[in-house]
């Protein structure tokens, strides 16, 4: 590890909303070669059950995998692959919509616990995976490993590997490393990442410094964009930070995208709405 990867940007998350009227924050929602082969980041939090509980009703996705990652609450869920369940706290769905998958995503309301927070990802797929057989992994929160890098860090691995331990989710095309760090005050983090797969940041509470220049701490809500380089290197002040740390190995294609879809050309999109308004969309 000799080449410190530098803050190309970083991002406030701001409202939106999604689904049948979900009220969240999007972190980024467009491809960019920095982003890249990530495409979109939800976060969605709230106490009152009004901004969460219309949820996404049934809608399809093809061309590229959707993790969905849950802080506190519950989310359920069905798809036509027949699959149903409720991702609980802690959990991870690791969704590759392949050739197409149709399904919903209702979060519960609890009368007695009305928070709701998490997170999703889309992840592209290179075009030689964009039509592949719909896949869905179910990650319980006891699946996912939690390593302690030092007394005053501590990192689930959902996805990647550290220190010879690995997360649940892997053979997924673009090598994700999806990392949740938790880091105590005065405490520091190096981690290696491959040169040449692009690295991002989230932060969940609290507040760090994400590289070496120590000129701007980054607190809750805000996406960090990594330069090149081998590792990343984070630093507490005198308060902790939670922070998703994700990276992958970028595609390098064209984009061609349309609300939940995601293929290489503007006649892939054209084929796939098609298909789902005459029945022929899902392939398995
Ligand atoms: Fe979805």
């Amino acid at each position: 590890m000799n080449k410190i990867r530098k803050v190309k940007l970083t991002l406030k998350s701001r409202s939106t909303t999604e689904g049948a009227g979900v009220r969240l924050k999007r972190a980024f929602g467009y491809a960019d070669p920095s982003l890249d082969p990530f495409l979109l980041l939800d976060d969605f939090h709230s106490d009152d059950p009004n901004d969460y509980i219309a949820g996404f009703p049934w809608h399809p996705h093809r061309g590229i995998e959707t993790i969905t990652y849950i802080l506190h609450g519950k989310v359920e869920h069905g798809d036509s692959l027949g699959n149903g369940g409720v991702i609980e706290a802690g959990d991870v769905q690791w969704m590759t919509a392949g050739s197409g998958i149709v399904h919903q995503e209702m979060p519960h309301k609890d009368e007695n616990d009305p928070k709701l927070a998490g997170f999703q990802l889309w992840a592209n797929l290179p075009a030689s995976f964009k039509m592949m057989e719909p896949r869905y992994r179910e990650v319980k929160k006891e699946q996912i490993p939690e390593v302690s890098i030092n007394d005053k860090v501590k990192v689930k691995i959902i996805a990647g590997e550290i220190n010879g331990t690995k997360g649940p989710v892997e053979d997924i095309v673009t090598e994700p490393e999806y990392l949740d760090v938790a880091m105590d005050p005065n405490s520091e983090l190096k981690h290696s990442i491959k040169e040449g797969n692009n690295v991002i940041a989230y932060v969940i509470e609290g507040e760090a410094y994400f590289d070496e220049d120590n000129e701007n701490l980054v607190g809750a809500e805000n996406l960090v964009i990594y330069r090149g380089g081998d590792h990343v290197l984070i630093r507490t002040t005198y308060k902790n930070v939670r922070f998703l740390l994700i990276s992958g190995k970028p595609i390098k294609e064209p984009v061609a995208w349309r609300g939940p879809i995601v293929m290489n050309t503007d006649e892939e999109l054209r084929i796939a709405f098609r298909e789902y308004q005459n029945g022929t969309f899902i392939k398995y």
